[in-house]
């Protein structure tokens, strides 16, 4: 899912993409906008990205008004995304997208194009907010 946002978000000519499964809490100040992807485990977001937010708070790290996005597959509860995007736009004021997405289990091809256009709204919302409006082409 992750490498399908990035993809999504490289579409878009002038937006840079950097997947990774490892950030320091002060590293997430280096970017504009943050896509973050978990699946839901025993209906709560997984330990590591727990512990990243619990670190980037305690170090006030600054994430206000970079956008933000979150995703996930799951099994059928799928809290994991719903609760990354709260904490992302009432903890640390980022402005997210509408909602988070989900897919159930391993995503198909639907799925994977669900992702690739949520990195593609990442991506044209960067545009906008810098250029002021969607000139973009793929
Ligand atoms: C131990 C365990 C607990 C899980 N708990 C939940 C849950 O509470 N809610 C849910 O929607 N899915 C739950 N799932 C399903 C996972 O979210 C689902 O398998 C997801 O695709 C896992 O993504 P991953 O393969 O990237 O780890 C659980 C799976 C496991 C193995």
């Amino acid at each position: 899912m992750a490498e399908a946002v990035a993809e999504g978000i490289r579409a878009i000519q002038g937006v840079e993409a950097e997947l990774t499964f490892h950030v320091t809490p002060e590293e997430l100040a280096n970017y504009n906008a943050i896509a973050i992807g978990v699946p839901t485990y025993h209906h709560d977001m997984t330990v590591d990205i727990k512990n990243l937010f619990e670190r980037a708070a305690l170090k006030n790290v600054n994430l206000k008004s970079k956008i933000g996005a979150a995703f996930g597959s799951y099994g059928w509860s799928g809290e994991a995304p719903r609760l990354v995007s709260e904490i992302m736009k009432n903890r640390f004021e980022m402005q997210l997208l509408e909602s988070p997405l989900l897919v159930k289990y391993t995503p198909d091809k639907v799925g994977l194009e669900k992702c690739r256009q949520l990195g593609k709204e990442v991506a044209q919302k960067l545009i906008t907010r810098t250029h002021g409006s969607t000139n973009t082409s793929e």
